[in-house]
């Protein structure tokens, strides 16, 4: 899906039913997210992040952060109780409509619609801490890879960067024929299907990059990979991972 099917793809999903196309549990569907619940899951994911950071012995500035791909503003929210400001960026502007209706923080949180790979709305070397999750497994690997090294660009030396990102199909019968599914020229199938047959406004497209291309990225954008976990983002047909960065101090 080039940038632009992306962008009306998600304004499709964030106008109709948005904490669902984000965190898409089954028991949710059809605007039965609890606002409160959906906010609590961001600052509980947050606060876990901060404790891996904590025990890798890394402690980011708490001036700015960037939280890319916002959605609500689930992780921003979130994200603004630990620094003191945070952007939240999104390609769909019903997603950042619906994120300043649930800002709980004023100004110290605010949120930019863009649609550049490159990230232009950032400066270079300008945020301390970046976080984004359940975004880049929708994008497709040739513009993720910008996003990554867009983000990287932004950090200032010493900024840290938490991403996540799906490497592989798991190696089993389900992961197989997730593997089928995610193939370029059966997704757009895929989603005509859930369209017509399960009257889904959007799709999500899965896309994955494997984890030594995503960790040979990083350290060719002027990140150090600290650690890598495996995480369960993606759903279970997924090997996935968050990747923990620093960018040198050389830039
Ligand atoms: C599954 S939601 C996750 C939202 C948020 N990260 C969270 O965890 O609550 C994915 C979000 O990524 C946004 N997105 C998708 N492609 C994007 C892109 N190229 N640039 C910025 N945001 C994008 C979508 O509009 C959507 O709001």
């Amino acid at each position: 899906m080039n940038l632009r099917d992306l962008r009306d793809n998600w304004e499709r999903l964030g106008s109709d039913d948005p904490l669902w196309a984000i965190l898409s549990r089954a028991d949710r569907r059809g605007g039965r997210w609890d606002p409160q619940d959906f906010f609590a899951t961001g600052r509980a994911e947050v606060a876990e992040i901060l404790t891996w950071l904590d025990a890798a012995g890394i402690t980011p500035q708490r001036g700015t952060a960037l939280d890319f791909g916002c959605g609500a503003g689930r992780l921003t929210n979130a994200l603004a109780d630990h620094f003191a400001e945070v952007v939240g960026v999104d390609i769909a502007p019903a997603m950042v409509a619906l994120a300043e209706r649930f800002n709980h923080h004023g100004p110290g949180c605010r949120f930019v619609v863009h649609d550049s790979p490159q990230l232009s709305c950032l400066l270079d070397d300008s945020i301390d801490f970046v976080l984004s999750l359940i975004v880049l497994q929708h994008i497709e690997p040739r513009y993720a890879e910008q996003y990554v090294r867009a983000m990287v660009r932004a950090l200032r030396p010493g900024g840290v960067m938490v991403v996540q990102i799906p490497s592989h199909t798991a190696p089993t019968v389900k992961g197989a024929l997730r593997r089928v599914l995610a193939l370029p020229r059966v997704q757009p199938l895929l989603n005509a299907y859930r369209r017509v047959v399960e009257r889904r406004a959007g799709a999500m497209e899965m896309y994955a990059i494997r984890r030594p291309r995503v960790e040979q990225l990083l350290r060719d954008s002027g990140a150090e990979v600290c650690d890598v976990r495996p995480c369960t983002s993606a759903g279970p047909t997924w090997r996935s991972f968050r990747y923990l960065v620093r960018k040198g101090s050389g830039g």
